[in-house]
C-alpha cells in the first residue's frame, strides 16, 4: 500500500458516557497507538492509556477499537476505510482512567502459572552442552482482551486464566500440582461457566485461542 497522510477522526471515551473527538493528519501506516501519541503531544496531554513495547509484545496497549478488542499498536490506520476511530476502554476491568484500566482481577487468578515452556522449534537440533531444551516464553502477554470480550460477566475465573492451567496441566509432572490445578479449573466458577461463545478465542492476538484450552479442560473432567 502506498503511503499517505489521511485525515482521521479519533473518539476518544473518557468517561462513562463521554467521549472526546479529535481530527488528526497522520500517515496511514501508523497504528492507532500513534494516533493517540500525536494527540497526546499536540492536542491534548491529558488523555491517558498504556503502552510499552510497540509491538505486539506486553499486552499493555490492548483496547476496544471499533468495537473490537485489539491491540493499538497493531492496528494500521490504512485498515479503517472511512478514516473514522471509535476507541474504548476494555469492559469487564474497573477503569482508572481514560483508556487505562485494573488487570490485577485478572493477573491475580493466574497465580502459579509459568512463563517458559519448551519450544516446539529445533526440539531435534543439536544442543551446546549443559542445555537440555530450548525453551520460550508462553504466548499469553496477558492484555485482558480475552476477559474483555467474554460475554460472561458473572463469577467466572476467565478464558485467560482457564488457558493457562490446561497449559500448567500439560507442563506439570507433580501429581498434586495437577490436582490442584484441575480442582481450580472444576469449581462453578471455572469451565463450567463458560458459555461456549469462543470470542475468547477470536480476539486473543497472540493466537493462545483460550477457547480450545477450556474444550480441553472440558475433556479432562469427563475423563475424572
Ligand atoms: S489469552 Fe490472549 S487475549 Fe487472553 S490475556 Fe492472554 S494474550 Fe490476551
Ligand atoms: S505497546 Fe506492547 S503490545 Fe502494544
Amino acid at each position: 500500500m502506498v503511503k499517505q497522510i489521511k485525515s482521521y477522526s479519533i473518539s476518544i471515551r473518557r468517561n462513562e458516557d463521554s467521549y472526546m473527538n479529535f481530527i488528526i493528519e497522520m500517515d496511514n501506516s501508523l497504528t492507532v497507538i500513534d494516533a493517540l501519541d500525536e494527540i497526546r503531544k499536540k492536542i491534548d496531554s491529558s488523555i491517558t492509556y498504556r503502552h510499552s513495547c510497540h509491538h505486539g509484545s506486553c499486552g499493555t496497549c490492548a483496547c476496544i477499537i471499533n468495537k473490537k478488542e485489539r491491540l493499538a499498536c497493531m492496528c494500521f490506520l490504512n485498515e479503517f476505510e472511512d478514516n473514522k476511530i471509535i476507541i474504548e476502554p476494555l469492559t469487564s476491568f474497573k477503569i482508572i482512567s481514560d483508556l487505562v484500566v485494573d488487570i490485577s482481577t485478572m493477573i491475580n487468578k493466574l497465580e502459579g502459572s509459568t512463563y517458559l515452556r519448551e519450544s516446539e522449534i529445533g526440539k531435534d537440533s543439536i544442543k551446546p552442552n549443559g542445555i537440555l531444551n530450548w525453551n520460550r516464553f508462553e504466548n499469553c502477554i496477558e492484555c485482558g482482551s480475552c476477559v474483555s470480550a467474554c460475554p460472561v460477566k458473572s463469577d467466572f475465573i476467565g478464558p485467560a486464566n482457564l488457558a493457562s492451567i490446561d497449559r500448567e496441566i500439560s507442563k506439570q509432572t507433580d501429581e498434586k500440582v495437577i490436582k490442584n490445578l484441575k480442582n481450580k479449573a472444576f469449581k462453578n466458577n471455572g469451565v463450567d461457566a463458560c458459555d461456549k461463545h469462543y470470542l475468547c478465542s477470536k480476539v486473543c492476538p497472540t493466537k493462545v485461542y483460550p477457547g480450545k484450552h477450556i474444550n480441553n479442560l472440558r475433556k479432562i473432567k469427563s475423563k475424572n
